[in-house]
């Protein structure tokens, strides 16, 4: 058997032989062409590699930068795919080799890598080669079929608005941001919302984050924002799915239904544009937003684990 590991350009031709080959893998973690171009212009510097065997492609890989963290963090973000039925025959440990040499030659130590409870074999892969748990996200879905909109309650004193009908409330969601993600539990390094031109670009400027999902909470006696909910939507596959990007309120506006009544407007939004289900995860310990989910229905799915490990290769182990 020949293997060939090639990087794959921004054509349709590789594009598409990427995105077949993860969604076919990861189903529930779906990309797509368009997706990849728009990740790709958004956060250059990203490698995409496609592993030939006998002229066939069967296996993927990305890596590139974590755009939470600053770009001096010492790992970068890393993927593998390989057709069931091509697996066990070394293809995996070939791409794995391509993107950790990737990750040498930025001066990186380390590679984080996405997983699932629904595919051990991908954390058997992974831990068997030095990598170790280093979050794991509570994963929850809410089937959307025969549901009406729910009611929503907001808290007195709160209005309810969306970043489409309010595009000059962008600073404010900004500045709840910056506030929120060092709030949020899980893994070593807390998350950085960045500069308000990094925040857009990542969290708000994207076709998947429509702006009438993206609502907004303001109090009345100010007009300050306190907190906001968007949702990302999955590249269509099977089934139309969007994950709740983030859910945020203002430590001083915490305790009052806020979170519960900003989740239920983007859920009335899913339901009223025909989404089939809306998933969410949550690290282990963010007790709060999982009680949150609980009480709107949201049932467990397999869990989700990021996981940390040593490149591979390289002049040490040769
Ligand atoms: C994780 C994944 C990429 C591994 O791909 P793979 O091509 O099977 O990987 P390899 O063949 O290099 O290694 C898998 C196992 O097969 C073994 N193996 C390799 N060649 C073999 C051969 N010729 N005969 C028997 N076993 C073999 C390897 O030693 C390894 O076992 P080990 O972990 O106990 O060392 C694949 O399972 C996958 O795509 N999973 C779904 C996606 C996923 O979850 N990705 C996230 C984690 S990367």
């Amino acid at each position: 058997m020949t293997v060939r590991i090639r990087t794959a350009d921004l054509g349709d031709a590789d594009l598409t032989t990427f995105a077949d080959i993860v969604n076919e893998t990861t189903p529930d973690d779906p990309t797509s062409v368009e997706v990849m171009r728009w990740s790709s212009a958004a956060f250059p510097g990203t490698s995409r590699f496609v592993l030939e065997a006998d002229g066939r492609p069967v296996g993927t890989a990305s890596v590139g930068r974590i755009y939470v963290f600053p770009p001096d963090f010492d790992a970068f973000w890393a993927t593998i795919n390989v057709l069931p039925e091509e697996r066990r025959r070394g293809h995996g440990s070939a791409l794995l080799t391509a993107v950790s040499e990737q990750a040498r030659a930025a001066g990186k130590v380390a590679l984080h890598m996405p997983a699932s409870d629904a595919r051990p074999d991908g954390i058997d892969f992974l831990v068997h080669r030095g990598f170790r748990e280093s979050e794991r996200n509570k994963t929850v879905h809410l089937e959307l079929a025969g549901m009406t909109a729910p009611s929503i309650d907001v808290p007195t004193g709160v209005s309810l608005t969306t970043l489409a009908e309010r595009p000059d409330l962008i600073e404010g969601v900004h500045a709840v941001a910056v506030e929120t993600y060092a709030d949020v539990p899980g893994g070593e390094t807390p998350m950085a919302a960045g500069s308000l031109d990094e925040f857009r670009v990542r969290d708000v400027d994207r076709p998947s984050i429509p702006a009438a999902a993206f609502f907004i909470a303001t109090e009345d006696a100010t007009g300050r924002v306190i907190g906001y909910a968007n949702l990302l939507l999955q590249p269509p596959h099977r089934r139309r799915i969007a994950w709740h990007a983030m859910t945020a309120v203002t430590r001083d506006w915490r305790g009052r239904g806020l979170a519960t009544a900003l989740k239920r407007a983007t859920i009335g939004w899913a339901i009223t544009d025909g989404l089939d289900l809306l998933e969410a995860g949550n690290d282990t310990d963010n007790l709060a937003m999982r009680a949150v989910n609980a009480r709107l229905g949201y049932v467990p799915s397999p869990d989700s684990v990021i996981l940390r490990g040593p490149l591979v290769g390289g002049i040490m182990d040769s």
